[in-house]
């Protein structure tokens, strides 16, 4: 089969490197792919961007492409899997109507309030003054949203009135993020700890992907400015089978249910960003209709199931019959991102020292931003490496993503050295001395 993945980032990569060790899959090509890519066997990269479905949708048909898998947000919620299913060509991803659970803010608050799906309490505002009114009333901590897709930077998270009523201002008053940012949504803060819950899902079953955790923050200790993602683990050890049982049943089966209720059919993949309350209850934070980055790149290095198949079976509707199998050692990923990053960053810098890695197959190194230039490997984004390895417990794949990351350099690179505390701290709590975590 020929395969196409959309889309540039870390995700990708490891949507390409899977793919390519599926028996069925003979060619797979990335648009726009990035220099990790370039490099993998029966891969190669086509120079299309993520966005522009006319050129992907003819660059499909030119090559006769059985199957398409979209990694961004942003080609789903304009449609990109309605333009390839008019066209006959199988993609998995979320129709746009059913994109909007990521696209729009509001809809998905609005759609969880109409099935009983738990979220903290909202209001949602066009207009500066009624919102400012409500923050007043409402009091502070509040969470002030952009409604539409703002790059994961559309979030803000206030302790004070006067820093909700500045939030409020700036989204809806200074249109931050343009028409994203048309609407606002106001909501109450929740504690607890986070996690996130990733499924496929054919219109009918989900079928649950191991549970995996992200490091949002820029800085160790979960400090400074939200990014992408600066690394990520698999299993997280917060999600107990009782847990999962209720995420699966209160959340994704609720939203399932929801969509077929509004005549909505969600194929591809639904990631449910939870928080975790004290009572154990799993709040939804955001809904997106892809898979995470870096989530991915732990989760696939222990899945064992052939992914094509598991995409076939999705958009049959026959996940019913598909059991997963995982490697049960736990994965972790470190992102090395640019100096500067998530705000403005260098580029083009060589990247030195992964020729010099000696290749395992419990460690790989999956590309974001990279691309080359005459002959060398080049930064060409701000998350630019994703390390990911496998180890007997979490500290050891921890301990081998670091030295692996250790001797990878370029100008201005850093990463964060404590991906994966939260879960160690949280298993030497509940773990007896001898247990291997
Ligand atoms: P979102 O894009 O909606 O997931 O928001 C980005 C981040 O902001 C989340 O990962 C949480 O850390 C935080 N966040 C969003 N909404 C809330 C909320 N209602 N209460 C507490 N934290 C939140
Ligand atoms: N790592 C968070 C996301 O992909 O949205």
């Amino acid at each position: 089969m020929k395969i196409l993945v959309v889309g540039a980032g870390g995700r990708e990569h490891a949507l390409a490197w899977k793919l390519r060790q599926s028996p069925a899959a003979d060619l797979i090509f990335v648009a726009p792919g990035n220099g990790g890519t370039a490099l993998e066997p029966r891969v190669e990269n086509v120079a299309i961007e993520a966005n522009d479905h006319d050129a992907l949708l003819a660059f499909a048909r030119d090559r006769a492409i059985d199957f398409v898998i979209v990694g961004p947000e942003a080609p789903l919620v304009a449609g990109i899997a309605d333009a390839f299913a008019a066209a006959g060509i199988r993609l998995l991803g979320p129709s746009a109507a059913a994109a909007q659970l990521e696209g729009s803010k509001i809809f998905a608050k609005e759609f969880m309030l109409r099935h009983g799906i738990p979220t903290a309490p909202f209001r949602a505002f066009d207009d500066e003054e009624a919102a400012l009114a409500y923050v007043r009333q409402r009091n502070a901590p509040l969470a002030i949203k952009a409604d539409g897709l703002a790059g994961g930077k559309g979030v803000m998270l206030t302790r004070t009135i006067a820093q909700a009523e500045a939030a409020v201002r700036a989204l809806l008053g200074e249109r931050r993020f343009g028409a994203a940012s048309a609407r606002i949504l106001v909501e109450d803060l929740l504690v607890g700890e986070e996690v996130s819950f990733i499924a496929l899902v054919d219109g009918q079953h989900v079928v649950p992907l191991a549970s995996a955790q992200d490091h949002k923050a820029r800085d160790e200790g979960d400090l400074g400015p939200n990014t992408g993602g600066m690394g990520a683990y698999s299993p997280a050890p917060l999600v107990t089978p009782e847990l999962h049982a209720r995420i699966l049943r209160e959340v994704m089966e609720s939203t399932l249910a929801g969509l077929r209720a509004e005549g909505i059919m969600y194929r591809g993949f639904l990631y449910a960003g939870l928080m975790i309350g004290p009572d154990g209850t799993p709040w939804v934070l955001e809904f997106n209709c892809r898979l995470g980055d870096p989530e991915t790149q732990p989760i696939l290095l222990r899945l064992r199931s052939d992914l094509l198949a598991l995409g076939l079976a999705a958009l049959d509707g026959q996940l019913n019959r598909v059991r997963l199998t995982w490697d049960p050692r736990p994965a972790l990923g470190v992102v090395i991102a640019a100096g500067g990053y998530p705000e403005k960053y260098r580029r083009g810098d060589p990247i030195l020292g992964l020729d010099e890695l000696e290749r395992s197959a419990d460690c790989t190194i999956f590309h974001a931003g990279t691309r080359w230039r005459d002959g060398r490997l080049v930064t060409d984004g701000g998350r630019v490496l994703c390390v990911t390895a496998l180890g007997a417990d979490l500290a050891e794949a921890q301990a081998r993503a670091y030295a692996a990351a250790a001797r990878i350099r370029f100008a201005g690179g850093f990463y964060r050295r404590d991906i994966g505390y939260r879960a160690l701290c949280a298993l030497a709590r509940t773990a007896p001395a001898s247990a291997g975590g």
